[in-house]
């Protein structure tokens, strides 16, 4: 075990050196560790969507060079949800890492929005703020969105609104409970060994003991956020998805 602990460890800055220079083969191994072992939190081809970040960005915070590329994927990052995956062998890590880095180098999505026509979409015919809270103005049934700029990616983002239910927010859940011969709906905002609170989509919170409850029934990937498919047009989604990414968290 030692022995290989060490191996790994001067084997490291070599490959470093080499990770632009990854062949086609190594990158298309890496895409298939990636798929199995990655993309559940970084979205297919790194595009976000789960509870990690978009990785297809030409620079990562975390990972600012090869090396520390290298790094997280080897160890995770403590105290976050980034895990370490396995016991890697060298030969994946750097794998993962060109497929991860080759990922970066695809030109960021063009905007073909305008951000300001997006903003009149999102407070006017939209009616986003109904649900949605951005720099603390709206309703709270759905994310906050006043970083979903520097969270998801544009395409997340327009699959978000186009389809609400296939690009489902994570940590969202919409659950129905039974108490007392009546049935509510609600988003789940706390559940512990004794009791559960829910919003309903008038946004009243109703608590309950959890021995009060006749039923309880999860509904993943359910979303009261209505599809917007054909009621706005291409542009104006357009010029949603523009505001939207402009929306990173600096009031
Ligand atoms: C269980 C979810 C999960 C899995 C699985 C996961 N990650 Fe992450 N990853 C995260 C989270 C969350 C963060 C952000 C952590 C932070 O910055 O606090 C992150 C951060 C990263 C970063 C740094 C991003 C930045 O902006 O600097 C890289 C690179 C990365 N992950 C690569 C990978 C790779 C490659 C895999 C597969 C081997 C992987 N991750 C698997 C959740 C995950
Ligand atoms: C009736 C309430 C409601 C309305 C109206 C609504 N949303 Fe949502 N939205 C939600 C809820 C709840 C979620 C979380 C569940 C999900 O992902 O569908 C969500 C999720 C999202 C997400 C994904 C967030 C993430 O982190 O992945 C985006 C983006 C979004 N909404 C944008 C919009 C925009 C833009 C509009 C207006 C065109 C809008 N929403 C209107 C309730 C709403």
């Amino acid at each position: 075990m030692r022995m290989t602990a060490v191996i790994v460890m001067l084997a490291a800055p070599a490959f470093a050196e080499e990770l632009g220079k990854a062949s086609s083969d190594e990158i298309s191994k890496g895409k298939r560790l990636f798929d199995g072992l990655c993309a559940g939190c970084h979205g297919t081809e790194g595009a976000g969507g789960g509870v990690g970040p978009p990785l297809a960005r030409p620079k990562l915070a975390r990972a600012r060079d090869d090396e520390a590329l290298m790094q997280v994927i080897r160890r995770g990052i403590p105290g976050s949800d980034m895990p370490m995956a396995r016991q890697w062998d060298p030969g994946e890590v750097f794998q993962i890492a060109a497929y991860v880095k080759k990922l970066g180098s695809i030109p960021e999505e063009k905007l073909l929005g305008s951000a300001a026509a997006g903003r009149d979409v999102y407070f006017g015919k939209g009616g986003c703020k109904a649900c949605h809270t951005i720099q603390g103005v709206g309703g709270r049934l759905g994310p906050e969105l006043g970083s979903i700029g520097a969270q998801r990616s544009a395409s997340h983002m327009r699959r978000s609104i186009v389809e609400p239910e296939a690009e489902f927010a994570d940590r969202f859940l919409w659950v129905r409970l039974e108490a007392g011969g009546r049935t509510y709906e609600g988003v789940r905002l706390n559940d512990d060994t004794f009791s559960i609170q829910i919003m309903d989509a008038g946004e009243r919170i109703h608590s309950f003991w959890k021995r009060e409850l006749t039923a309880v029934t999860e509904m993943k990937s359910k979303s009261p956020m209505p599809s917007y498919k054909g009621a706005l047009s291409a542009g104006e989604l357009e010029d949603l998805v523009a505001f939207l990414a402009s929306m990173r968290g600096e009031p």
